[in-house]
Order: C-alpha cells, then sequence, then structure tokens
C-alpha cells in the first residue's frame, strides 16, 4: 500500500518507472520537492483547493486528488485563496458546464493577485472535445488539463505543471487500466466511498455519462475487499460502494463475481457496520440483490432505484430497457421483501417527445411507489446523445409547469414518507455538528434520513440510539438516548 512507502528515498534525479503506481510515487516525489523549494523561497507552505463539482463518484476521486497533494505536502485551503485550486468537473446537464465557466470567471481575477497560482481542471466535462478546444483558446491561464481517464496520472502531471508556465493538456480517449493503491484524502474518517467499478455500458439516450466516463470496468473483489479492511482498520464504519450501475458489477471480471456476491464478501469486513451503494439500475436489480439485503445486518434501509419517466413509451426512447409495468412491480417486491426500506428515485421531466399523457404516467407511478425523496431533472440536450438529434424537443413553459408539479407531489410524499418515523428509536451514524446551530449533532439513520439533535461533538463518528421526536417534513429533531456505543450486533434495520 502507499502508505508503506516512504516517499523521501525515491531517487527522484534517475529515470521514472514505467510500471505504475510506483510511477506516480515517483513524481509524488518529486512534487515534494517542488514544495521545499517553493517554501524555502516563500517562506511558507503552498496551499491547494479542491473542488468536487459531480456525483459520488467523482467526490471519490476528489479525494485521490487531495490525498496526493497532502502526499505533495500542500496545506489544504478552504476557498479559492491557494496556490494550486483544481476543479473537479461534470457534465451530466448543461447547467455544470455553466457553474465552470463562471467560477473560471473568478479564477482568473484572483491569479492576478497570486503569482503563484496554478489552475487546473478535471473530470467529466473534459472528456469533451469541444469544451477543451474552447479551454485552449479561450482561458490560457488555465494551466493543467486532464481527462476522467487518466487521473490515475495525476501526481505526474502535477509535477509537469509545477514545472511549466506552458498550458499542460493530457486527455485519453478511454482505458483498460485501474490502478490501485494510490494514496486517498478522505473527508471523513468514519465512512468512505468505495468505487467497485468505473464506467457505463448503458446509454441510456439521454445520457452523456458512458461518453465521457467510457465502458464499463469492474475492480476485482480482492482489490475493493482489501480497500474495504484498510478503511475499516482506519477507523471507518460506513462503507458506500459506487459505480454507475451497481447491479452489473463483475460481469467483465475474468472471474465473473455477483453483486450480491460481492456484498456478502464485504459484509463479512470486522469493523464495517453499515454499507450503502450506488447506482442501481432497474433492469439488473436481481432477486438475488434483494435476498441479499434482506438477510443483511449491515445494508442500510435504503435503495435508489432511478425511474427517469412513468411512461413506457419513453423508457423505450430513453433506452431503459424496462417498461412501467415492470417497475412498479420491482418496487412493489422491494417494499414487500424489505419492509420499513426507503426507496428514492431520480427523474427527467421533458425528454424529447414526452407527452402530456406520458408525464401523468410518471406523475402514476410516483403516487404509486411513494418515494421517501425523488431527485427530479429538466432535460438537458447534451452534444452526442441520441435524444440530443431527436426533432420533437418539449417548449420550455410546458417543461417548467410539468416540473412544478412533479416537485410538488413529490414533496407531497417525502412529507409523508418523513413523518411515518414519528416516535420510533433509531440508530444513527453521528457525522457532523448542525451546520445552523452549534449545539447540535446531525446523524444520519440507515434510511438516509437526518435527525438532529443536542449532544457533544466527541460522538461524532460513532453510532448512537436517538429517539425521532419532531418530523420537520424532510428531516427530524430528536434526543439522544443514551451515551455508550452501539454493539455491532445491534441490526442497524428499522
Ligand atoms: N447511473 C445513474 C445516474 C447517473 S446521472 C443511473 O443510471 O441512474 C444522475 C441522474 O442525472 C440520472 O439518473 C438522470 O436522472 C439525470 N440525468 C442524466 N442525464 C441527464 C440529462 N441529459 N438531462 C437531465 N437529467 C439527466
Ligand atoms: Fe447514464 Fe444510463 Fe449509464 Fe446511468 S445507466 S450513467 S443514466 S447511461
Ligand atoms: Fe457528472 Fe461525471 Fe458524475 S458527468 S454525474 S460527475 S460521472
Amino acid at each position: 500500500m502507499y502508505n508503506e512507502i516512504d516517499l523521501d528515498i525515491i531517487e527522484i534525479n534517475s529515470e521514472p518507472p514505467t510500471e505504475e503506481p510506483f510511477r506516480q510515487y515517483y513524481f509524488m516525489a518529486k512534487c515534494r520537492r517542488w514544495v521545499k523549494d517553493f517554501e524555502q523561497k516563500n517562506g511558507r507552505l503552498p496551499k491547494s483547493f479542491v473542488l468536487n463539482m459531480g456525483c459520488q463518484m467523482n467526490a471519490r476521486d476528489s479525494e485521490k486528488l487531495a490525498g496526493i497533494l497532502e502526499q505533495a505536502g500542500f496545506l489544504e485551503a478552504l476557498d479559492e485563496h491557494a496556490d494550486f485550486v483544481i476543479y473537479n468537473t461534470c457534465t451530466v446537464r448543461e447547467n455544470a458546464n455553466l457553474k465552470v465557466y463562471g467560477h473560471l470567471g473568478l479564477l482568473k481575477h484572483e491569479k492576478k493577485s497570486n503569482p503563484h497560482m496554478r489552475i487546473a481542471l478535471c473530470g467529466c466535462m473534459m472528456q469533451e472535445p469541444e469544451v477543451v478546444e474552447k479551454l485552449k483558446k479561450s482561458y490560457r491561464f488555465v494551466d493543467l488539463i486532464f481527462g476522467t481517464h487518466n487521473i490515475f496520472k495525476f501526481a505526474e502531471l502535477l509535477a509537469a505543471t509545477l514545472e511549466s508556465r506552458e498550458q499542460v493538456v493530457d486527455i485519453w480517449d478511454g482505458t483498460d487500466e485501474i490502478v490501485e493503491d494510490l494514496p486517498v484524502e478522505r473527508k471523513y474518517p468514519f465512512k468512505s466511498g468505495v468505487n467497485i467499478m468505473f464506467g457505463c455500458n448503458n446509454f441510456c439516450s439521454y445520457c452523456i455519462v458512458p461518453y465521457v466516463r467510457g465502458r464499463e470496468r469492474s475492480r476485482r473483489p480482492e482489490d475493493i475487499l482489501r480497500e474495504i479492511e484498510t478503511l475499516a482498520e482506519d477507523g471507518v464504519s460506513e462503507v458506500m460502494l459506487l459505480g454507475q450501475n451497481v447491479n452489473s458489477y463483475g460481469k467483465t471480471l475474468q472471474e465473473p463475481v455477483s453483486f450480491g456476491e460481492l456484498l456478502r464478501r464485504v459484509e463479512q469486513v470486522e469493523g464495517i457496520k453499515r454499507i450503502r451503494f450506488m447506482t442501481s439500475h432497474p433492469k439488473d436489480l436481481s432477486e438475488e440483490l434483494i435476498q441479499v439485503m434482506k438477510e443483511s445486518k449491515k445494508i442500510c434501509r435504503h435503495l435508489h432505484l432511478p425511474l427517469q419517466s412513468g411512461s413506457t413509451r419513453i423508457l423505450k426512447a430513453m433506452n431503459r430497457k424496462y417498461t412501467k409495468e415492470q417497475y412498479l412491480e420491482l418496487a412493489e417486491r422491494i417494499r414487500r421483501e424489505i419492509p420499513g426500506i426507503s426507496l428514492t428515485t431520480d427523474i427527467i421531466v421533458g425528454f424529447p417527445g414526452e407527452t402530456e399523457e406520458d408525464f401523468l404516467e410518471t406523475l402514476d407511478v410516483v403516487k404509486k411507489v411513494q418515494y421517501d425523496n425523488a431527485y427530479t431533472f429538466i432535460y438537458s440536450k447534451r452534444t452526442g446523445t441520441p435524444a440530443a438529434a431527436m426533432e420533437n424537443q418539449v417548449p420550455e413553459a410546458e417543461v417548467k409547469s410539468r416540473f412544478d408539479r412533479l416537485l410538488a407531489l413529490v414533496q407531497e410524499n417525502a412529507r409523508a414518507q418523513t413523518a411515518r418515523f414519528a416516535d420510533s428509536v433509531q440508530e444513527v451514524l453521528i457525522e457532523e455538528v448542525n451546520e445552523h446551530d452549534s449545539s447540535l449533532l446531525t446523524g444520519r439513520m440507515s434510511n438516509n434520513l437526518l435527525v438532529h439533535f443536542p449532544g457533544d461533538t466527541s460522538l461524532i463518528g460513532s453510532i448512537r440510539k436517538v429517539r425521532l421526536e419532531v418530523c420537520k417534513g424532510f428531516y427530524y429533531m430528536g434526543t439522544l438516548l443514551e451515551n455508550a456505543p452501539q454493539e455491532s450486533k445491534t441490526p442497524s434495520r428499522l
């Protein structure tokens, strides 16, 4: 593992090794030398800032970027007043791109007042050729641009940027490579995301992810388990297994392993008390997974099951490969087999060709499933996807009105679903001090609901029992029942 390697003994004047991850350690050592020189010249250590702009998978990547910067010796800055700023971008909707350009305007200004400053952009948006062309042409103050496939090379690219004043651009079209054992700097000491696979093969017709993240690749189960064991030894009690479609985990491995089987193995890891995962595609959700969840004492009582649309006709145009009836049957089966489970979803409004009737089908599914929460999105046209070429785009005003109607229904359901836990006692993982009131702590229940209650900061990171007293719509106010830590024998069931 990386933390067994002493960067200070690496000979940085010799040629870099060709084998990974050793090559990256060599460049980390080079960056460390640069940091020492910086300190000598300026009488202070350089500061770095990593901003994650995307989904949980990007968030995990950002922790890897932060881990490398930490190994190099950078201090962590709380905002863009830093010597090295890196944005890990998202491009799933047009808004995400606009946000990056907005931030870049501010960074340009910041760079004028700090001559040391270097700016880097990486992540999904950088896999779009038009974006990179625009950056090369009109955003010359950006020092480093790289994409999703070569993120493992960050140490090497960082070293190149620190040593040169030229714009460094390195974008790969794809990769089969998965580089293990690079450093990571976790945001929370007690919980962590764990990539189990990369990329996506589903090509939902509206979605840009398969184009910017490449083909589906699963990590080997032994590598995943080794990482989780190390995390557990390091005090992590909750892991979130990450992939664009976790239900198809393991299919591309030399020795195929199902997602259900992987979960069974993760369940055995001592010290891990809670297991979550994201995201499940309904078409691949197996009976095995339902049974594993049912039997598990550690898998959280929450399933995110993206619907996207309730209309079979639109689902077909979206290339989702399930019908309204199949989805409803699946949701019902899950609720029946795992009583008390919370179901959440993603819904897109205004996909090309969506009629009022199609939209009513979506509302119908929402009413029937009674989601605990739903993320609703206005369809965003993504260049290069099949849906972008579809002719019958829905007028904006119509989409907006549908969106508002959907949101009202979703919120009504979410309130009703949240209220069903009133007066119960729940085990919560205490995550942080409440953002608005520092006398309160915030804990997360197995079903992902939050509860705020008075308590001491020393409890952060532990799992405790809390009585849910006042339902505030989408969260609770409560009281801590006792201070003794819960035994891991107690299942975190609802
Ligand atoms: N792999 C996950 C989702 C990844 S993207 C899955 O299949 O569920 C997260 C969500 O963004 C999607 O579920 C979808 O609802 C939304 N989304 C993706 N592309 C979009 C687009 N072009 N316009 C609007 N929403 C989109
Ligand atoms: Fe996009 Fe569909 Fe893949 Fe999810 S499953 S990332 S929505 S293509
Ligand atoms: Fe965005 Fe990339 Fe995630 S496009 S949603 S950050 S995989």
